[in-house]
């Protein structure tokens, strides 16, 4: 998605603008563009396609002042065009704004623009707000913004340039992020922290409909009310070595290589030895008790491990569990009431879907929580105090991989707390299984020296048109990821199918050659999925199984190719399981050429409906 960055102070503002919007670049964008104050003139430069096309403008006629805004562009209105690029102005040129988001009411808004004599030069939305300030304009950017934001209706993360106050960097938010970062000499803005790490780790978040003015030495921020509140800046642990490749030729890769440390400071943040830490997980036994449903929405990877926590939940906590995607959950008059608890779970935490399913969620009464990876993002306010954090560190590849991973620890470890809490097992059941837990991040370590084997067949399957992924109850939940996290990045069509359910239809495309990737890590189930495996061989099937060491054995005996995986409690095993599905996924795609980092058509933040 469209990606912000602000600067003001004493350097010159396009590096370190340019150095922003490449921190930027994994979240997907088609164009790009900067403005900066020239005295009291707004130049500006964009450029459609990579940010390498707006460097070379640049390089060509540089753009000098201290004060500057920059845009990467996801369209949605209109297409990728230089035209269509931010930053837009007002007729005159003297306001020049950046745009995240979506105005729904700019056809409105623009056909009144318009009977008023204002000429349009995008096909945007965003270009609506340059004409409406231009418009309202009284002599002061802060209260004009004051009186155009109300008449302006959906989404917006804005950063505004202003002719008559050089110097000042204007800036709102509703509904889609922007965090303003705070030092002695200068002020910066973005649309995501990576953004800000190079300068500085003190990190000041906008709530709904609040306007910051940045100066080069102050930072002042009114409430949606207009009255000036004290700044209360967050410190960001991530540091700038999280947020580089360091050495690896993907971020994917490299985020893949950091999960055993995601995994162990994952855990260690919420349980102390073989025990839960205390009210880490916001919920009584009295509550866990008198829970009658646990309803988990997410999108894309969030929502597989939500489904891998439906199978640990009912499993170890015997309470009902139902996962939906954000999207349909939102729209499909949901049954909820006090009784319900229901759980958001969103990496970013700023996914449009997953935060109005739990703001729907709240409105119907249920309790609320949520399972994100970024402190201080929209579903983490929203949800505030119960929140469930991933300590997976920046993940900045668009695939996701240790945010994914840590997702699922975070699942198992709610499965365990509610069992105990609601009298299923045992504290020493529940500290048995904290002490396997304890282990997974090593063996996690061990598993990724499977990586040249992956690679080389990676190497012979690469140019497959389709691959299957079969496996049963929570094998099947980690195969839909598996499936997801091919098919994103390497392109090749690819299916998850519950392995009992292929015969019902599937089975009709499996033939001489079809790649078929097999999970077992359940035991209780292996013998059911090792006939699905003989089923899709005796149909020419090709089969790359994926198994725990101990079930090795007479897997081999049915698959093609065989990958072990240490054995471990069934309900952890989808943890170790991921890193070789993982690995193959990103393997494949390098084999094949693809952008792995910025897949096609996708954005790692999806901030839209
Ligand atoms: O930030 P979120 O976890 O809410 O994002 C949800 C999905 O957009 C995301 O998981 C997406 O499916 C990734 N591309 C998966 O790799």
């Amino acid at each position: 998605m469209c990606g912000i960055v602000g600067y003001t102070g004493a350097q010159p503002a396009q590096p370190i603008l340019m150095e922003g919007l490449s921190r930027l670049e994994y979240r997907g964008y088609d164009s790009a563009g900067v403005a900066i104050m020239d005295g009291d003139r707004i130049r500006l430069l964009k450029a459609k396609g990579r940010l390498s096309n707006l460097g070379a403008l640049l390089k060509g006629s540089p753009l000098s002042g201290q004060t500057g805004i920059g845009h990467t562009r996801w369209a949605t209105h209109g297409e990728p065009t230089d035209l269509n690029a931010h930053p837009h102005t007002d007729m005159k040129g003297d306001i020049a704004l950046v745009h995240n988001g979506i105005i729904e009411n700019h056809a409105r808004l623009r056909g009144m623009l318009e009977e008023r004599g204002c000429a349009f030069s995008s096909e945007t939305d965003t270009e609506v707000i340059a004409h409406l300030l231009n418009l309202l304009w009284d002599g002061s950017m802060l209260s004009t913004l004051q009186r155009a934001l109300p008449m302006l209706e959906g989404s917006y993360a804005l950063a505004v340039l202003c002719a008559a106050e050089p110097g000042a960097i204007f800036c709102t938010r509703k509904d889609s992020p922007l965090v303003l970062g705070l030092s002695s000499q200068a002020q910066y803005l973005a649309s995501d922290i990576p953004a800000l790490l190079a300068h500085t780790r003190e990190i000041e978040l906008l709530e709904d409909r609040e306007i910051a003015v940045l100066c080069p030495e102050s930072v002042t921020v009114y409430d949606a009310y207009g009255a000036q509140r004290d700044l209360r800046p967050t410190h960001v642990d991530w540091d700038v070595e999280s947020a580089e490749k360091g050495g690896y030729p993907h971020f994917m890769l490299k985020e893949i290589h950091e999960e055993p440390t995601a995994l162990r400071k994952t855990l260690s943040a919420h349980a102390d030895g073989h025990m839960l830490r205390r009210g880490v997980i916001p919920i009584t036994r009295e509550e866990a008790q008198s829970l009658s449903s646990l309803t988990i929405v997410a999108c894309g990877t969030a929502y597989h491990a939500g489904m891998i926590g439906r199978y640990a939940i009912e499993r170890l906590a015997r309470l009902p569990v139902a996962v939906d995607v954000a999207s349909e959950f939102r729209y499909r008059q949901p049954l909820l009431d006090k009784d319900d608890l229901f759980l958001a779970i969103s990496q970013s935490g700023e996914t449009a879907d997953t935060l109005a399913a739990l703001r729907e969620a709240a409105r119907l009464g249920a309790r609320t929580m949520a399972l994100t990876n970024v402190v201080g993002s929209s579903i983490a306010r929203e949800a505030a105090p119960n929140v469930l954090y991933t300590h997976a560190g920046p993940e900045i590849a668009v695939a996701s991989t240790k945010a994914y991973i840590t997702q699922v620890e975070i699942m198992l470890l709610l499965a365990v707390d509610l069992a105990q809490k609601r009298g299923v097992i045992s504290e020493e059941e529940a500290s048995e299984l904290l002490a396997d837990m304890a282990e997974i991040p090593a063996q996690a370590g061990t598993l990724l020296s499977c990586e040249e084997s992956v690679a080389r067949f990676a190497s012979r399957h690469y140019d497959r048109r389709h691959v299957f992924y079969i496996g049963r109850g929570m094998d099947h939940a980690l195969a839909m990821e598996a499936s997801l996290k091919l098919k994103e990045i390497s392109y090749i069509m690819s299916e998850a199918y519950a392995a009992g359910e292929l015969k019902h239809g599937t089975i009709a495309l499996i033939e001489e050659g079809t790649l078929v990737c097999a999970l077992l890590t359940q035991p209780h189930l292996a013998d059911k999925t090792l006939s699905n495996i003989r089923e899709v061989k005796s149909r020419g099937a090709r089969v790359l199984a994926i198994c725990t060491e101990s079930l090795q054995e007479k897997t081999a005996a049915a698959a093609d190719e065989v990958w072990a995986i240490p054995d471990t409690h069934p309900i952890l095993a989808p943890l170790l399981a991921a890193i070789p599905v993982q690995l193959l996924a990103y393997h494949m795609a390098v084999s094949r050429g693809c952008d792995v980092d910025k897949p096609r058509n996708l954005a790692k933040s999806v901030t839209v409906e």
